[in-house]
């Protein structure tokens, strides 16, 4: 049989690089892939280094792993270094042989990779614009001695600072920076790159916390930016006394093991603000809640059920820490800028058994302030009443104060008295509530009751019981478990002592 004719066809280079430029990545994404290379070749310190430069920015990833030898450091600057098949070990963040190359484009159009090992300097560049005018359509690399690198100006200070006196490390240093909108003024063109900065920092603390702040018995890594170190951002609150830990499960697939480990953070009663609010993130807690998916201890997603349940406002206070190891990666068809991924059926079954078992513990938080309306007042001032699937609150008719002042009006006043409660019950403004309860319960004022506003709520009720001389110890309980006196039972205490009770 003849054979086709077989023709030998690489891409374009110019085109398919300006193509992966396009890919999704964001500043924050494309600096956390370089990250992880430098985590995996054992690093203990990583500084990320950038510049504003007189609007000339660079941006360079400084580490002090194991480095490269330079025909290791020409393979790894190959679009496609290892295939996605090639098994890797067990603590290797990196699976398509793609990220230096693609998240370092997505961001600069000047990429120069300079590595020492055993004392051996190497350094290899790929230039966007000297590849586009290769009309060849070649992949020339560009290989550089030390001259070149000394003539340089950042790459030989990078190389003095960083290398020179280390045994072995690499700096990733992204020149020609691209991204920033120039068409705003220089002065913004900055304050807009430092932002970012600031932003790649969040998002750094957040991905990289396991790292940085690492499980006892582990040793951790310094991230620095500027030599300024970051700071461990556990979205879990794990320090917290009042985070509560569920149980942990592990279940199997493809005989490789997947830990669930779910969290419930605390309630804003139970935290101060300032606390509250950092953990809300800046999507807030509705949007945060979900999974929290770790490859090798790396964060990948985050705040997602997967579909497999509608974020609700009572659940919001739920995040669920997934560990997965790299092997399963094809199951859960990880993308090349390792921020998404999908549970694949097997384990969203898993998931879902999960999720039913924990998301009662999300909601006991709400369900049990909401059951406080009846349970640590005997007596409350409004009470739920929940019939035929319809959930309503009342105002208490039976609380002694509504009583006291019941008895002492005329009749048509005290019908009148009670429209006027029917009609705050119904004119209730829940919506308003609930969006304020919902977006920030934080910033809803409790009411505090001092001696001076209790005074009066207490002299109308003592006052129809025959006043303070003549109540018994049967009342002075009652009165302890009558809202608004319960919640402060010993200042109560005190005023009916001062005003003559007996107390005893
Ligand atoms: N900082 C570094 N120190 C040592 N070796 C590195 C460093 N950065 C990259 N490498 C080497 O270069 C190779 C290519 O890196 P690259 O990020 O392009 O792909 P990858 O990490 O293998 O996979 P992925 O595309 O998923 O990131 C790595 O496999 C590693 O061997
Ligand atoms: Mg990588």
């Amino acid at each position: 049989m003849p054979k086709p004719r077989v023709l030998d066809l690489p891409p374009s280079p110019a085109a398919l690089i300006q193509s992966l430029r396009d890919i999704g990545y964001s500043i924050e994404t494309a600096v956390a892939d370089l990250i992880d290379n430098s985590l995996f070749a054992t690093s203990s310190e990583i500084d990320v280094r950038f510049s504003w430069n007189a609007g000339q920015p660079w941006l360079a990833i400084a580490d002090d792993g194991h480095g490269m030898h330079e025909d290791e450091l020409i393979a790894a600057m190959r679009f496609g270094s290892k295939s996605p098949l090639e098994r890797r070990s067990p603590a290797d963040l990196g699976r398509f042989g793609l990220g230096m190359k693609t998240a370092s484009f997505s961001q600069c159009r000047h990429l120069t990779v300079l590595s020492r090992k055993a004392g051996v300097q190497s350094c290899c560049e790929w230039d966007l614009d000297t590849i586009a005018a290769n009309t060849d359509h070649e992949w020339s690399l560009g290989v550089l001695g030390p001259g070149e690198v000394a003539r340089r100006p950042v790459l030989s200070l990078l190389a003095s600072k960083y290398l020179d006196k280390r045994e072995s490390g690499t700096v990733v240093l992204w020149e020609k920076i691209d991204r920033i909108d120039r068409d705003i003024s220089v002065e913004r063109q900055e304050a807009v790159f430092n932002k970012l900065l600031a932003d790649v920092r969040k998002h750094l603390e957040l991905v990289f916390h396991r790292y940085l702040s690492p499980d006892r018995g582990h040793k951790g890594t310094r991230i620095l930016m500027n030599e300024d170190p970051l700071a461990a951002f556990d979205p879990f609150n794990f320090r917290c006394a009042t985070t509560v830990e569920l149980p942990e499960e592990q279940f199997l697939c493809e005989g490789e093991r997947v830990s669930v480990q779910p969290y419930v953070l605390p309630h804003h009663n139970k935290v101060s603000q300032d606390e509250y609010k950092k953990f809300a993130g800046i999507s807030g807690y509705r949007d945060s809640q979900g999974f929290y998916v770790y490859r090798n201890k790396r964060l990948i997603i985050r705040g997602t059920w997967f579909r497999l349940i509608p974020k609700d406002e009572l659940t919001k206070l739920l995040r669920v820490r997934i560990d997965i190891p790299n092997t399963l990666d094809h199951l859960w068809r990880i993308d090349v800028k390792k921020a998404t991924a999908f549970p694949p059926e097997s384990i969203a079954t898993e998931l879902r058994r999960i999720i039913a078992k924990i998301e009662i513990s999300g909601k006991k938080v709400y369900r049990q302030r909401g059951a406080k309306i009846g349970d640590s007042a005997v007596v409350p001032a409004w009470q739920r009443r929940a019939s035929g699937g319809t959930v309503h609150y009342e105002i208490n008719r039976d609380h002694p104060l509504l009583e006291s002042i019941q008895s002492s009006l005329p009749d048509q006043q005290a019908n009148t008295l009670d429209e006027l409660m029917s009609l705050i019950e119904r004119s209730f403004p829940s919506d308003a509530f609930f969006h304020d309860f919902a977006s920030a319960p934080e910033q809803i004022e409790r009411p505090v009751y001092d001696e001076k506003s209790l005074i009066p709520l207490l002299d109308i009720i003592v006052t129809a019981w025959g006043g303070y001389s003549g109540l018994n110890g049967e009342n002075i309980s009652d009165l302890l478990g009558t809202e608004p006196f319960c919640h402060s039972r010993e200042l109560t205490t005190k005023i009916l002592s001062s005003k003559g009770a007996r107390l005893d």
